[in-house]
């Protein structure tokens, strides 16, 4: 996608078995359009060969602070002065330790004291250590600091032990770095999501549901994650993982079926902006069985499912947003026909300024999409691309109208 597109990182490795991710995420930096500089520890070498790391980012690795490579032979000015962002990966106990005093005995303690762009630190190292309260201590100094943490998180250690202080995945990491460039544009703003399908029971083992994967309400979730927003995100029966937080936080609400999406969504009404992304299903079984249904073998009739009316989510937080102006509610619509003018229609029924329209069912489940924004100023489209890209798009255009 290339978010990373004229950004150089100064990649710094400490020392840590978890080095080994390290070249996977140089890789995925350098895919996405960074340019990366790497600076190792002497301790960093031991793991991994700054032969490797040239060699993956096509750049020389500096290893001391004396190198005679750099002309005035000041390296930690040289290489940080140029750097959008420092990542210290993996962060060694030790090193943290080092960052948070203000030490500047090797080189990449020194570049961190002589920076003046943004420093992130990914944590690597057994649960002992992590839970030690000089580690603890240590964290809290460089979080008021400024500097941002990715990670760790917990799992099996290389040392055979089970806990926290396990380094986050290079795509993890990667997907921080991404997060971090992300512009700000919804800090201090809460967002509420509805995402996937919602699953009616018939019995206790059969049900009625839809093609929607969850995948746009996910990519929404994370978009707004990354420009800051405090998200809660409503998610009927799917199996994504939840975006992790970086720069924002999100608390994910599991429910089934559309009654309980809509009990949900009315206890954390409290929002800046509603996306009602979720395909909800329209009615439910009034008369599910509480025992599975069997086959009658003198008669063969088929079971009468009598159907009662959902609660319609949208319209209901439209409602009540009328007084306050908030939340700005955000529907969207699959449509297999007539979009523009599915769109409009639905757009006026539901009384909510922005409804973001698309062509299915053909799009359920894919990574991308193209979108239609229907607005009482007009329709404007959205050219196909990720659904991440397009959720981006869509806080930025969101954003500014609240
Ligand atoms: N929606 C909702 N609650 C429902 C039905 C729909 O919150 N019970 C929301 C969806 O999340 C979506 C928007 O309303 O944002 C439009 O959903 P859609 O199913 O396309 O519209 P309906 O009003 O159900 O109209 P129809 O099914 O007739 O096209």
């Amino acid at each position: 996608m290339n978010s990373l597109q004229g950004k150089h990182i100064l990649l710094a490795m400490s020392g840590g078995i978890a080095a080994f991710k390290v070249a996977e995420l140089a890789r995925l930096l350098i895919q996405d359009g960074a340019s990366v500089q790497v600076a190792m520890s002497e301790a960093a070498t031991q793991f991994m060969t700054p032969v490797t790391m040239q060699a993956l980012t096509g750049q020389p690795v500096y290893t001391n602070q004396w190198d005679a490579r750099i002309p005035n032979n000041m390296a930690h000015i040289e290489l940080s002065r140029k750097a959008d962002l420092i990542l210290v990966a993996p962060a060694s106990a030790d090193m943290m330790a080092k960052i948070s005093l203000g030490l500047a005995d090797d080189l990449i303690s020194v570049l961190c004291l002589a920076r003046e762009c943004p420093l992130i630190v990914v944590p690597a190292m057994n649960k002992q250590m992590w839970e030690n309260a000089a580690t603890q201590e240590n964290i809290q100094k460089l979080k008021s600091n400024g500097v941002g943490i990715l990670g760790p998180t917990s799992g099996t250690q290389a040392c055979g032990e089970n806990g926290m202080g396990r380094m986050l995945e290079a795509k993890e990491i990667f997907e921080g770095v991404v997060a971090f460039f992300q512009p700000k544009l919804l800090t201090g703003k809460k967002v509420l999501i509805t995402a996937g399908p919602t699953y009616e029971a018939i019995d206790p083992v059969r049900g009625i549901t839809n093609k929607s994967s969850g995948k746009m309400g996910f990519a929404i979730a994370q978009a707004a994650i990354e420009s800051g927003a405090k998200v809660t995100l409503i998610a009927g029966p799917c199996h994504l993982d939840t975006p992790l937080e970086f720069t924002g936080s999100v608390n994910r609400i599991n429910v089934t079926s559309a009654q309980e999406m809509s009990d949900a969504v009315m206890q954390e009404l409290d929002a800046d902006i509603f996306f009602a992304v979720a395909a909800v299903a329209d009615w439910t079984v009034e008369n599910a069985a509480t025992q599975k249904i069997k086959k009658d073998g003198s008669n063969q009739a088929s079971p009468e499912l009598n159907f009662k009316l959902n609660p319609d989510i949208l319209a209901e937080v439209s409602k009540k947003s009328q007084a306050s102006q908030k939340p700005f509610c955000v529907g969207f619509a699959a449509e297999t026909n007539d979009l523009e003018s599915h769109a409009k229609e639905k757009r006026v029924k539901k009384n909510i300024p922005l409804l973001v329209a698309n062509l299915g069912p053909s799009t359920f489940g894919l990574d991308d999409n193209e979108l239609l924004l229907v607005e009482e100023s007009g329709t404007s489209k959205m050219p196909r691309a990720n659904k991440l890209t397009l959720a981006r798009q869509l806080i930025n255009h969101i954003s500014k109208k609240i």
